[in-house]
Order: C-alpha cells, then sequence, then structure tokens
C-alpha cells in the first residue's frame, strides 16, 4: 500500500523509527514530515497528509504527535479522513475491522517503539469487516455532506 506519515516534534522520534519499519512490511512510504526534532504545530503537518490520503492519493495514513491527541483531532476535520488514535493492539485490530479507519494516530511520548510496531502491523494488515459495520461508516459519510 502507499502510506503517508507526518508527525510534529513530538512524534518525530517515534515516526522515524516507524518509517524502515512499515518499509520492510512491504509498503511505500510518503513522509509529509516534519523532519527534525525542532519545535512545529502538529496541524501544519496532520492537515496536509490527511487531505492527501482523502483526495485518494495514498492508501492511509500514519499521524504521531507527542500524545497521538494532536494529530487525530485534526485529521478528523477532514472529511472522508476516519481516524483512530490507538495505543494498544487490539485498538488496531478493531478500529479496521469495525470503522475502517483509514488514519491511524499514535503519542510518541506516550508508547514505545515496539507497541506502536505492533500496533502499525496489526492495523496495516487488518480488513474493514464490512456488513452491519458498514451501514454506521455510512452515517459517518452522510453527517459530512
Ligand atoms: C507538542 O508539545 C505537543 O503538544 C504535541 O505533540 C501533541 O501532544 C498535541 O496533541
Amino acid at each position: 500500500m502507499k502510506i503517508a506519515v507526518c508527525s510534529d516534534h513530538g512524534g518525530f522520534e517515534l515516526k522515524t523509527r516507524l518509517i524502515p519499519f512499515i518499509e520492510e512490511l512491504g509498503h511505500e512510504v510518503t513522509d509529509f514530515g516534519c523532519y527534525s526534532d525542532k519545535s512545529v504545530d502538529y496541524p501544519d503537518y496532520a492537515f496536509p497528509m490527511a487531505e492527501a490520503v482523502a483526495a485518494g492519493g495514498y492508501d492511509r495514513g500514519i499521524a504521531v504527535c507527542g500524545t497521538g491527541i494532536g494529530v487525530s483531532i485534526c485529521c478528523n476535520k477532514v472529511r472522508g479522513i476516519r481516524c483512530a488514535l490507538c495505543g494498544d493492539v487490539l485498538s488496531a485490530e478493531l478500529t479496521r475491522k469495525h470503522n475502517d479507519s483509514n488514519v491511524l494516530a499514535m503519542g510518541g511520548r506516550i508508547i514505545g517503539v515496539e507497541t506502536a510496531k505492533a500496533i502499525t502491523k496489526v492495523w496495516l494488515d487488518t480488513a474493514f469487516d464490512g456488513g452491519r459495520h458498514e451501514g454506521r461508516i455510512n452515517k459517518i459519510a452522510n453527517y459530512e455532506k
């Protein structure tokens, strides 16, 4: 898959560790910044990344800030984005099965690298269940219109 990633300074180190991991899983990664641990504003990176995913240029997005909360708020304001902030593997699996989340948010100051890798792998590998969940996703899309 084509995966867009972004972070602010609080998520920069975790994002830097995740990019080669995602590539090793066989995905193509585009980094929307930031590109150092110098202090920046997370909306400046989360909005362009989420818009690129919503526009169809990427299959999924992964956003990291200090807590994951700021980037997840931004991403969920972009029409067509269903961003899930995950700190555990079960949530990552269930948000793919139930919410068809197309952006994963994580907190670089909250979870460790190994947990983040496990979350990322299951989130990338898990398909949407469809069925009863399809109608719920459609209600979100209708609300956005
Ligand atoms: C930056 O200090 C921090 O506020 C940011 O990374 C994020 O945690 C915001 O939600």
